[in-house]
Order: structure tokens, then sequence, then C-alpha cells
């Protein structure tokens, strides 16, 4: 598969003489972000295979003891603030979020040989935004964030299909469920992008980009 970014063409694939340049950052971090991720997006290869949920990164957090965990998220909005993913507000990553606000999120797309990785300063959007999101939501999606003590133990799958009808029956004469009031999104703004693309010989590209006062630091990283 071959992409493009401007006007240069992009060799995708590892072995096709991948690249990655340096002028692709002009901009920022977004418009390269943005294509990548519909790149994985399209992505169809030889056999018909595509990649499975491109807009999932992995999420990490440190805990109050500074212990790192990570965990699978679905990205669910990118702009020129960040990125910005959807949880329970009580969530042991939530914990984690208010005794340490940062965290690193990571989006392997290794059909492609790419990687994109973010680090930055973590803050929760507005109620408006959450709401915004829960609305594109299905009811049965909006049920389970309802019935869902996330991260909580959990006596038996039994327990939470109750919770779950607990909910069905709380809302059923509603048209739309309200949003919890322990359940919304959280944005990274990143104070460091890196974007990898996989090179032959283990020579890969590896771009990095430090937002600052609306410019972006652009510099390059041994592989
Ligand atoms: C593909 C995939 C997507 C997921 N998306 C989300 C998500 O968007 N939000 C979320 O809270 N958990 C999501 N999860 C579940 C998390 O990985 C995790 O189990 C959960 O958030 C609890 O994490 P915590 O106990 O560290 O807070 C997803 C898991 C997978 C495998």
């Amino acid at each position: 598969m071959r992409v493009s970014y401007g006007d240069r063409p992009v060799p995708s694939m590892l072995g096709e003489h991948a690249d990655l340049d340096e002028a692709w950052l002009k901009d920022g971090w977004l418009p390269l972000f943005a294509r990548w991720l519909l790149d994985a997006t399209e992505y169809v290869a030889s056999d018909g295979g595509r990649i499975t949920e491109p807009n999932a990164m992995v999420l990490g957090t440190v805990d109050a003891a500074g212990v790192p965990a990570t965990r699978t998220v679905l990205c669910k909005g990118v702009d020129e603030r960040g990125i910005v993913f959807f949880t329970n507000y009580e969530s042991a990553k939530a914990q984690h979020l208010s005794a340490n606000p940062a965290a690193s999120a990571t989006f392997p797309w290794i059909p492609l040989a790419r990687q994109v990785h973010f680090r930055g300063a973590v803050e929760k959007i507005s109620s408006e935004e959450t709401l915004a999101y829960w609305r594109t939501r299905s009811r049965g999606s909006q049920v389970g964030a309802w019935a869902s003590r996330q991260s909580q133990p959990l006596g038996s799958r039994d327990e939470l299909l109750a919770a779950a009808e607990d909910v069905r029956e709380r809302f059923h004469d509603l048209d739309e469920l309200p949003v919890p009031p322990f359940w919304g999104g959280y944005r990274i703004r990143p104070f460091v992008v890196e974007f990898w693309q996989g090179g032959q010989d283990r020579l890969h590209n590896r771009i990095r980009c430090e937002p600052k006062d609306g410019t972006c630091q652009v510099s390059r990283v041994q592989p």
C-alpha cells in the first residue's frame, strides 16, 4: 500500500524503503498524526485483513506509589489541544491520574510498521464535551457505563448482568440516559509526540515533536 502526505509519497510498509521526514512535522504533530490514523483506518493487507480498532492506544499511568500501569483505551477525539479518551472517573486509571495527572499513550500500528507515542499532562474534559460524546453511544453502551463500577471487585458475572438490568429498569421511561456522574473524558495535552516508522535493517526513523507556545520543536532520535 502506498499513501501520501502532502505532495510526498509515503512508502508505508517496512521493507519498502520506509521514510519519515522532519518536514512532515512543519505544521506540528496534528496533521501527520491525523494522516497516519486515517492510513491505519483504511489499511487493507494483501489477504484482506485490516487493523482492528485503529484508534486503540495503550495508555500508561503511574499510581500514587510510583508504579506504572498500562491498558488499552480508544481514542475518541483529536485536535490541536491533544487526544481524548473516555472512562470511569473512579477506575484505577482515574485514581492514578488524580495522584499523577500525566500519561503516555501509544498507538501500535504494527502492519504499517508505525507507532506514535504521546506523553503529556492529563485533564478532565468539560461536561459539555462528555455529553456530546455520550449522546453518540448506543443505549447498550450507556447502560454498561452505568452498571460497571470499573476496576472494583465483582463477585460474579451474574452480579454485573443484574446491575445492568437494574439500570435498564431505573431508566426505562427515559428516551435518553443521563451521563453517569462517575464517567467522562480525559484529554492528554502532549508535551512530546514521537513518530516511529520502521526501516530496513532496524535503521528506523524516529522524529520527535515538542509542542510549545503554538510551535513545535522537531528533532530526530536514534532508533
Ligand atoms: C480494544 C480495547 C478498547 C478499550 N477501550 C476502553 C475505553 O475506551 N475506555 C475504558 O475505560 N476502557 C477501555 N478498555 C478496557 C481497559 O483496557 C481497562 O480494562 C479498563 O479501562 C480498566 O482499566 P483500569 O482498571 O486500569 O482503570 C478497552 C479494552 C480494549 C481491549
